[in-house]
């Protein structure tokens, strides 16, 4: 669905919604990369160090690399700077341009950026090659921002998507302490609190809406029972804002909370059960000496 259809079923329910992609404008990623090298925000410097210990074990046959939410990117270099890979698919809702960025530090890779939304528009994936091996990385946790049921159904999607020989790199936040949770969505400089407020500032940009962001604060917290991080957007005081495109007023009374975001932690039980679901099996699996973060490898059993 598009922001209109999100803005007026999220913002039309008595707990109000909206889903993570729309954090995601030109702004937004830049704002999610400062995240990245904050010192509270351990998932990517974790994950990076996973992959850089285990990039060719993981890269292994595969010829194809597709990137699902590859962001810059960033991380993803540890695996090209295997030599192995010779076609890379990175697919992301907000466009980039790492085919030219990538063309002059990899003259030999065939870059071929897709801009879709990954719940949607998987088969604008290119149709793989023969003899090219597909590994399909999905990183940075963001298999978390999934419900359960939405999952195992993400899963099973791509699952059709590896090919013959092909495998599924994911990287999952697992479940540890509370201390070192919180904090990475809620950081002392307040970068993670300004990429949640950006959200307002894209429904105002794209659907003429007059949200005041000095009237929301940010609010992440972990629920236990649901065993994950929730961002949410919390009015300041009562009042009402205007969605000019939908003719929408939507009020919020004071103290009232938006959902922005959820960040699900895994068990490795947890994910080997949605992988079967998905008609998947694991492979490998790399954690931390924290267990704070995995990435599994997964192919079709
Ligand atoms: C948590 S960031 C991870 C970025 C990068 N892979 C990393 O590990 O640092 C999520 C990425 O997924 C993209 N994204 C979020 N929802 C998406 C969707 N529904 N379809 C496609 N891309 C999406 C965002 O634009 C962003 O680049």
């Amino acid at each position: 669905m598009g922001l209109a259809d999100d803005v007026l079923d999220g913002l039309t329910r008595p707990f109000k919604e909206l889903p993570p992609k729309h954090l995601y404008d030109a702004r937004g990623s830049e704002l999610f990369e400062a995240i990245c090298s904050l010192p509270e925000y351990y998932p990517t410097r974790t994950e990076r160090a996973l992959l850089v210990e285990h990039a060719d074990t993981i890269v292994g046959d595969a010829a194809e690399l597709v990137e699902l939410g590859a962001g810059s990117a960033a991380k993803t270099r540890v695996l090209l700077d295997t030599g192995r890979v010779r076609r890379f698919v990175p697919f992301d809702v907000s466009p980039t341009a790492l085919d030219e960025t990538l063309a002059a530090e990899y003259p030999q890779l065939d870059v071929l950026p897709v801009t879709g939304d990954f719940e949607a528009d998987l088969d604008r994936i290119p149709g793989g090659r023969a003899g090219f091996p597909r590994l399909v990385a999905f990183l940075g946790g963001t298999i978390g921002n999934f419900l359960p049921g939405t999952r195992r159904g993400f899963l099973r999607g791509l699952a059709g998507t590896l090919g013959p020989d092909g495998r599924l790199l994911l990287g999952a936040g697992l479940i540890t302490d509370v201390d070192v949770m919180e904090p990475a969505y809620d950081d002392a400089a307040g970068v993670t609190a300004a990429f949640n407020l950006n959200v307002l500032s894209v429904v105002n940009a794209e659907l003429g809406a007059d949200f005041d962001l000095s009237l929301f604060e940010h609010v992440a917290f972990f629920d236990p029972v649901n065993e994950w991080i929730e961002m949410r957007l919390r009015a300041r005081r009562a009042h009402t804002v205007r969605v000019a495109a939908l003719d929408l007023d939507v009020p919020f009374e004071r103290g009232e909370e938006l959902r922005t975001e959820i960040s699900t932690k895994f068990t490795r039980e947890r994910l080997e059960a949605d992988f079967a679901s998905a008609g998947l099996v694991l492979d490998a699996w790399y954690e931390d000496a924290d267990a704070r973060f995995a990435l599994a490898v997964a192919r079709v059993g």
